[in-house]
């Protein structure tokens, strides 16, 4: 297996999460070159790097730790030696630094949403097609151990015909969090709360369902905080396949985050999963009884972001190694984001 060189645009909050995913695969993969418009903050990753590669315990080589730092991709792309570059930038920008890498020849795995229009993620599908690229999209919490299981129980057809879905993200943006950074709020480089909080359980709650969608309606304002799109998003889909999935997202909840939480509904089936970031198994209950039913794969996570990057970036690796589609392609990106473009409609 061929041990693949990384590069980071971005490194911003979600960077630490690449950084301990790539020190997590450390045996496959290698960090050569970080890249910022702001270059203390890639002091920091790299610093971080170091750290965790440090913890392996099999006396790693030095040169492992080796790690350029620019503050212009393209002249990161033109010098390195780079196979993968990881997108970490604001989403608004996600498109355009996807694009000039595959141009460049590197396989891309992009941070969610993979892009905040339709044309921008078509465009990006099909030049990683043209150019035989991988392009990967973050949605890591498809990793977590009971969205799996969920998963592995609707691929059976355990819950018959399937009803209703409901996501819920109950969390809390305070002012604070959009003053960190301009961009946060704005139509032009992020969303509002539907596309950057909620799109991961929209996501899960499509993959569950299985199905196109048929219509939209949707509900938004701005209620609590001061920016351009929503704080607050409620979205109802009906399925192609007759299903209905309701979807709830908040950054108002008062004091602080409560709960992101996948409901599956069918004819022989109830799941519930919640916790922190859908990351606990609330309610498992089917009309049959399976050995993998007493597993016990709810876990704490420290933060909403979860512990998906280090699943997510093993199986991206394979992807490359094996030339095969990643578990979460482009194609598989461009579906939340579609579902949140209609829902924008209204
Ligand atoms: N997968 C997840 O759970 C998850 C969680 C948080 C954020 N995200 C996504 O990750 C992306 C970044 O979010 P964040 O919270 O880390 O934002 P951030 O503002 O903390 O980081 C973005 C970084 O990109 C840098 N940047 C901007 N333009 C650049 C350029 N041309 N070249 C190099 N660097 C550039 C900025 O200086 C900044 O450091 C967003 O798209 C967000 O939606 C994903």
């Amino acid at each position: 297996m061929k041990e693949l060189k990384f590069a980071i645009i971005g490194c911003g909050r979600i960077s630490h999460k690449h950084i301990e995913a790539l020190a997590d695969n450390v045996e496959k993969s290698r960090l050569v070159a970080v890249c910022d418009i702001v270059p203390e903050k890639m002091d920091k990753v790299v610093e971080e790097y170091h750290e965790l590669i440090d913890k392996q315990a099999n006396n790693m080589n030095e040169d492992v730790k080796e790690v350029k730092k620019y503050t212009e991709y393209n002249e990161m792309l033109k010098k390195e030696d780079i196979d993968v570059v990881a997108i970490a930038t604001e989403s608004g920008y996600h498109a355009k630094h996807t694009i000039d890498c595959l141009n460049c020849g590197k396989h891309v795995l992009v941070e969610k949403p993979m892009a905040l229009s339709i044309e921008d993620v078509d465009e990006m599908i099909k030049i990683a097609k043209e150019k035989g690229l991988k392009l990967g999209v973050c949605h890591q919490n498809r990793f977590n151990p009971p969205i799996q299981k969920l998963r592995r129980a609707i691929d059976e057809g355990r819950f018959g015909k399937i009803v209703n879905g409901t996501a819920r993200i109950l969390w809390n943006r305070n002012d604070d969090y959009y003053k960190q950074a301009s961009w946060r709020g704005t139509k032009a480089l992020d969303g509002g709360t539907l596309m950057n909080q909620c799109i991961h359980n929209i996501d899960l709650l499509q993959w569950m369902m299985g199905s196109e969608v048929e219509r939209i309606h949707a509900e938004r304002d701005t209620f609590l905080r001061n920016i351009e799109m929503e704080d607050f998003g409620a979205i109802l889909i009906r399925f192609k396949n007759g299903s209905i999935g309701i979807v709830e997202g908040s950054a108002c909840v008062y004091p602080k985050n409560l709960e992101e939480t996948l409901s599956i509904f069918g004819e022989k089936g109830t799941v519930v999963i919640g916790g922190l970031a859908v990351n606990e198994i609330e309610t498992w209950k089917f009309a049959d009884e399976k050995e993998y039913d007493k597993e016990d794969v709810s876990s704490q996570v420290d933060s909403v972001y979860g512990k998906g990057h280090k699943p997510l970036y093993k199986d991206f690796i394979d992807a490359i190694n094996n030339d095969r589609d990643p578990y979460i392609s482009g194609e598989e990106g461009k579906k939340p984001v579609e579902i949140i473009l209609r829902a924008y409609e209204f």
